[in-house]
């Protein structure tokens, strides 16, 4: 397969991934689980080079959910260190392509060194259009759904919003993702098929792509292989096939 095949005037402008099976991955080589989120950087590097050269202009990675805080404490160390040292590694390539970073997630929750690498990954690329990539961390839709009904109930509350004025419009903008708009487009990889907390209201009409392969397998070819997939769907939003049909 490819580049050729893929239409590049049909690339979603968002795709959210959920990577997964970096210790599964780690396990089938004899190794420790770190070594599998390790060698998984290499593999969010391929995404976001697939991703960027074919135009998606939003990129989000679920890098660690609410419920990864429960697993093994040295495990979710190394996980904090890992994104430190790979945030501040990668600031200067970010840069050279363009790519602005932001995050989502109960930020406050990361440890402290966390929450400087990820203010100063930010901040140095707010400038770059070319693609978002947007880290989900400490992040989980219940959690950012209870947030944003609190927020709406907060606003009913003091009289700057009536109840009529809730709206799926306001919903979304009292989100994390506020602004940015809803993925066209959901991998997750390691053959789990599930949703695990990711983005339940962006991703009401998502196209769910499942690749086998773990994540810290996955190379520019299998995104590439996403988007094809993606491409060969048909998306109906409740309508008939022959109303999609323009010609
Ligand atoms: C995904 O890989 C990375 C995170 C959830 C942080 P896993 O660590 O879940 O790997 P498996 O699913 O155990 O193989
Ligand atoms: C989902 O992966 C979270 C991330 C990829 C960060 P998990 O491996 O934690 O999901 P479950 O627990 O198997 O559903
Ligand atoms: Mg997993």
């Amino acid at each position: 397969m490819t580049q050729m095949d893929i239409d590049l005037e049909n690339i979603p402008e968002h795709v959210a991934v959920i990577m997964d099976g970096n210790g599964r991955w780690a396990k089938d080589q004899g190794q420790v689980r770190i070594y599998g989120h390790m060698n998984g950087v290499e593999s969010v590097r391929e995404a976001l080079k697939a991703a960027t050269e074919l135009g998606v202009k939003y990129l989000t990675l679920y890098a660690f959910s609410t419920e990864n805080w429960n697993r093994p404490k040295e495990e979710v160390e190394a996980l904090m260190n890992l994104l430190v040292d790979t945030i501040l590694n990668e600031v200067n390539d970010l840069n050279d392509n363009s790519v602005r970073l932001m995050a989502i997630g109960d930020l406050e929750s990361l440890p402290e060194q966390c929450q400087l690498a990820l203010k100063e990954g930010i901040e140095q690329t707010s400038k770059n259009d070319r693609i978002t990539l947007i880290l989900a961390l400490s992040y989980s839709a219940r959690w950012e759904l209870v947030a944003g009904m609190k927020k709406i109930a907060q606003a009913v509350k003091e009289g700057r919003m009536e109840p009529e004025d809730i709206t799926a419009e306001s919903i979304s903008s009292s989100l994390s993702t506020a602004g940015i708009p809803d993925p066209e487009l959901l991998i997750r990889t390691s053959g789990e098929q599930r949703i695990s907390n990711f983005l339940l209201w962006q991703i009401a009409y998502a196209e769910l792509y499942f690749s086998p392969v773990n994540w810290p397998d996955f190379r520019k070819e299998n995104f590439r292989e996403a988007i094809l997939e993606y491409q060969n769907r048909e998306r109906r939003f409740g309508k008939v096939s022959e109303q999609i049909k323009t010609h």
